[in-house]
């Protein structure tokens, strides 16, 4: 008799025979009441939900963040009032999910794509979720354009074949992706592993203090490991072997108990919209200058623990830019508004309407989630109600719930203006992305203008002419060197 624990149905059914069907006779034919074999098969046939739209590939492991009590020089509590951040080695528990974006989730983790860094803090005010990425600007501004940027990244809808032509095309007509497309084919646009990349939060969001004063902020990890990168022939030559490098080397790391870490920086602004400034705050195609904005560290994320259960921690976890805890606010950002509809909208359809109920979505077990929220599909448990399980709406005479105190009064900003459809006043599309081209090592400039021209050698002539346009605006030799690249006239493209 082995030690092992029985086989048993979902039922609790000990399991007799598990090779076998119920067939009459040896060679059938099977029976309709087949009951352990038919709940084994159609348990089967469920057993994937729909991956996620964007950012399918992922890896997930757990950890924890420990706070320096400070931000920079100053107290914490100077900025934000959020209770993850205010005493010198509190530490909250964390659980990060690193991704590529545009590839299936059977897909290359050696892709030349943007990579996700989606934390959530289990924080006693609830869970905060900051959704980054390891770059730290993005192809577009405004939400609205967002299922177009992705169409154009995804596979050709015929050919079902990513297609530079569609992407240069899309990106020919959208001058604020030249920053993000300098970044993306410079060497940053294939990250060696997900330990040894840096991320950030992109969006801008607010701080918000106990006095109800908000500023501006910008979110950075750091990696302690070491910054690397890929060229494409390295990319090539992992990707021709493993479809899964950076996974299973943080798996490894951790098993192994060498424990990754980063840093999460700060950069803060004035809460106003900074007219001396030639970009907008909240525009997330830009860096805030470190020079001005410097980086404020803040605590450190250590991860040092794997999952048990790629379907249920990974499949099933859900992060949004709408999951904020008190002290930590929205920006009027326009692809963050976008972005925080769009998030929990996925998850109702990807996951279900209760997905907040699953272990790896719901707040850690001493938030008590109290709401009147009840039913829907897969309903596991109820949330707190109060003493009185009948009292299900609020306000009560009976009993029932109660709103919380003014200590968490909303951040309250006074906006006043027309409502238009408009494009922000200061684009500045191209200065940045020219000062991003001048700060790369020559061997960094090489390897971008390399990757640039193979992409768009498999473009029509006037998609590489419109690019190159774009990139002489950003800097004359970016323009020039992707010009000879392609073996085009630059003078002529140029003017
Ligand atoms: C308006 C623009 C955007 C929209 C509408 C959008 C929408 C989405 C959607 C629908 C998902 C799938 C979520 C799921 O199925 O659970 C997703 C995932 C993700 N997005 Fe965005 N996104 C936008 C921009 C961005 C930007 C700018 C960043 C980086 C700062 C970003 C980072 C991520 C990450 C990291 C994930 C994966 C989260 C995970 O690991 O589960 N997205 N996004």
């Amino acid at each position: 008799m082995s030690d092992k624990p029985v086989l048993t149905t979902r039922q609790g059914h000990p399991v007799f025979n598990n090779q076998q069907q119920r067939t009459v006779g040896t060679r059938g034919p099977a029976t309709l009441e087949n009951y352990q074999f038919l709940e084994k098969i159609s348990h089967f046939d469920r057993e994937r939900i729909p991956e996620r739209v964007v950012h399918a590939r992922g890896f997930v492991a757990h950890g924890e963040f420990e706070a320096y009590g400070t931000i920079g020089d100053e107290p914490a509590s100077k900025y934000t009032r959020a209770k993850l951040f205010q005493e010198k080695g509190k530490k909250t528990p964390v659980t990060i999910r690193y991704s590529t974006v545009i590839g299936g989730r059977d897909s290359s983790e050696a892709a030349r794509d943007p990579r996700g860094f989606a934390v959530k803090f289990r924080t006693e005010d609830g869970n905060w979720d900051m959704v980054g990425n390891n770059l730290q600007v993005f192809f577009i501004r405004d939400a609205i354009k967002f299922p177009d940027v992705i169409h154009s990244l995804k596979p050709d809808p015929v050919t079902f074949r990513q297609e530079p032509n569609r992407i240069f095309d899309f990106m020919s007509n959208t001058p604020e992706s030249m920053h993000m497309l300098t970044w993306l084919f410079s060497p940053y646009g294939i990250p060696a592993n997900y330990r040894t990349m840096r991320g950030s939060g992109v969006n801008t969001y607010r701080f918000v203090n106990a006095q109800g004063e908000g500023v501006l902020v910008k979110f950075h990890w750091l990696t302690q490991q070491g910054e690397h990168n890929l060229t494409q022939e390295e990319a090539n030559a992992i990707q021709a072997g493993d479809l899964g490098h950076a996974s299973k080397d943080l798996y490894e790391a951790i098993e192994r108990g060498d424990f990754p870490k980063w840093e999460l920086n700060v950069q803060i602004m004035s809460d106003d919209e900074h007219p001396e400034l030639d970009f907008d705050p909240l525009d997330d195609t830009k860096i805030w200058p470190r020079e001005q904005f410097p980086y404020l560290p803040v605590g450190m994320m250590t991860l040092n623990r794997n999952i048990t259960d790629h379907h249920n921690e990974n499949e099933q976890a859900a992060f949004g830019t709408g999951v904020l805890v008190d002290g930590i606010d929205f920006s009027d950002d326009k692809m963050l508004i976008g972005r925080t509809f769009s998030y929990s909208d996925t998850q109702r359809y990807r996951v279900g309407p209760n997905y907040l109920q699953l272990p790896v979505n719901a707040p850690r077990p001493d938030v008590v989630v109290s709401t009147n929220q009840g039913g829907g599909q897969m309903s596991y448990g109820v949330d707190n109600r109060g003493d009185n399980p009948h009292i299900n709406y609020e306000p009560s005479s009976i009993a029932g719930l109660r709103e919380a105190d003014e200590s968490y009064r909303e951040y309250r900003p006074f906006v006043s203006g027309q409502i238009m459809r408009a494009p922000i006043e200061r684009q500045n599309n191209y200065k940045q992305a020219g000062e991003t081209f001048r700060s790369f090592t020559d061997f960094e400039r090489d390897d971008l203008i390399g990757n640039l021209v193979t992409n768009l050698q498999q473009c029509e002539k006037h998609i590489q002419e419109k690019m190159v346009w774009h990139f002489s605006q950003c800097d004359e030799d970016y323009g020039r060197r992707v010009a000879d690249g392609l073996g085009l006239d630059y003078t002529t493209v140029r003017a």
